[in-house]
């Protein structure tokens, strides 16, 4: 339906629309879609917040390819935490067998100072709408065994823990892969 009202709009670029039609407020903060002048923030907080760092032209890339599930956050017009994913095709990790339209969370950060107040969870809430409108049937990351506040927050949501992968970060870091069915109610 939304790909819809995307696609009916003359005239205007698909983040108008994006912005336009997809907010969601928590108290004083704002959800959106992120757009390009939104990414040398991203970055900065990317670095700021985590060990695993990318390109720029990535992040330019998952903008391209996948706008509707790239999103800030923001205090007035101050950008204060991101998600980004990237859409895939693959092996489900849910059912027995098969293949399925994964939305794969790249990386999603909020500023320390901004912490605890719900904007993380809104963050991946929001970026789930988005898959299952975007066709996805299930939802997957990559987090650090030690990163407590994430492992919390995604076990909040549902996500489950499906395995383990040895000195997946260059520091030697187990990484735990965890998903969530889409299309399975929440
Ligand atoms: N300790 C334990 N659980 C925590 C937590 C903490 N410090 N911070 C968040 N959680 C869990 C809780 O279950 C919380 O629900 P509750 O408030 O009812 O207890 C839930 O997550 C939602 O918290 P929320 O306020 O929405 O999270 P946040 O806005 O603070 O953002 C992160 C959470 C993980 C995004 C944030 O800590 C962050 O940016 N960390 C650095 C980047 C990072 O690690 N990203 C994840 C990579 S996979």
């Amino acid at each position: 339906m939304r790909d819809l009202i995307f696609k009916t709009y003359f005239g205007r670029s698909i983040m108008q629309n994006l912005e336009e039609y997809f907010v969601r407020r928590i108290g004083n903060f704002v959800i959106r879609p992120a757009t390009y002048k939104d990414i040398s923030k991203v970055i900065s907080i990317n670095w700021e917040t985590l060990p695993e760092h990318y390109d720029n032209s990535f992040f330019d890339e998952l903008m391209r390819d996948s706008p509707e599930t790239f999103l800030v956050a923001e205090d007035g017009n101050e950008v204060i935490g991101y998600i980004m994913c990237r859409l895939e095709y693959g092996f489900t990790m849910i059912k027995r067998f098969g293949l399925a339209k994964k939305g794969h969370i790249v990386s999603v950060a909020v500023i320390e100072s901004y912490r605890k107040k719900g904007i993380g969870i809104a963050l991946v809430e929001e970026v789930m709408k988005m898959m299952r409108v975007k066709g996805c049937s299930e939802t997957y990351l990559e987090v650090r065994m030690t990163n407590e506040p994430a492992v919390k927050l995604y076990e909040k949501l549902g996500f489950i823990k499906s395995s383990k992968i040895e000195k997946y970060y260059r520091d030697g870091e187990a990484a735990l892969l965890m998903s969530f069915h889409l299309t399975s109610g929440a």
